[in-house]
């Protein structure tokens, strides 16, 4: 499952297609220069783990997004992140009434610039009572950096009362066999 992004040009380096500046903000930041590709064990590692992660979508970086710093905005990233995860888990608890726990700590150690493309990955790391455990990573497309990592991200599906409600799932589905009844009858 991913996301194509929403662009007049898929390619990223189209300069055909130039997004101008939000009116107040403070535009694209200056163009980086050409970086080098890292083929170390350490980055093939990285590389490998997360395209194993179980869920990718992927963002498109646009002058709404962006910060004073005219660089990626984390309130952006992290609602971005949210909306993924949590229709993940819907679909892995099978109830629609899912909500967020808890994050652990997050540490932005790249991040992006207008035009870039960003993928979220997300892997479920285990299945509690009432809750989904997953770990997020977020990775620049374009420079190959990880912008973030969240070692633990806990949702909770509920019931009509709002409470932790049991989903009685041990494992990770990759069908879409687990929706929601109150949706099941719209579907075909
Ligand atoms: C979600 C909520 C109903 C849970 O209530 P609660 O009293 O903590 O319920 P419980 O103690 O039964 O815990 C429910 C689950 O959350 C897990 N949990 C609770 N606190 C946790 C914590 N600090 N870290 C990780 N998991 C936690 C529990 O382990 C349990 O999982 P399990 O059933 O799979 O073992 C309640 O905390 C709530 O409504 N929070 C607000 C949620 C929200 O609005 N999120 C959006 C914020 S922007």
């Amino acid at each position: 499952m991913s996301e194509t992004p929403r662009t007049p040009s898929s390619d990223p380096t189209d300069s055909a297609t130039p997004v101008p500046p939000a009116p107040g903000t403070a535009g694209p930041a200056a163009p980086r220069s050409a970086g080098t590709y890292d083929d170390s064990p350490a980055a093939e590692m990285e590389r490998a783990r997360f395209a194993q992660m179980n869920f990718h979508t992927r963002k498109w970086v646009r002058p709404e997004d962006l910060n004073a710093n005219g660089t990626l905005f984390g309130g952006s990233l992290l609602r971005w992140i949210d909306d993924e995860a949590v229709v993940y888990a819907m679909i892995q608890l099978g109830n629609q009434r899912i909500v967020t726990k808890y994050l652990s700590e997050i540490n932005f150690r790249a991040s992006a610039v207008q035009g870039d493309i960003i993928e979220i990955g997300l892997q479920a790391t285990s299945f509690g009572r009432t809750s989904l455990t997953m770990r997020c990573e977020v990775r620049n497309i374009i420079t190959e950096e990880l912008i973030l990592s969240i070692e633990k991200i806990v949702f909770v599906g509920l019931d009509e009362s709002g409470e932790p409600k049991e989903h009685g799932y041990t494992d990770i589905t990759f069908e879409r066999d687990r929706f929601p009844e109150e949706l099941r009858h719209r579907r075909s």
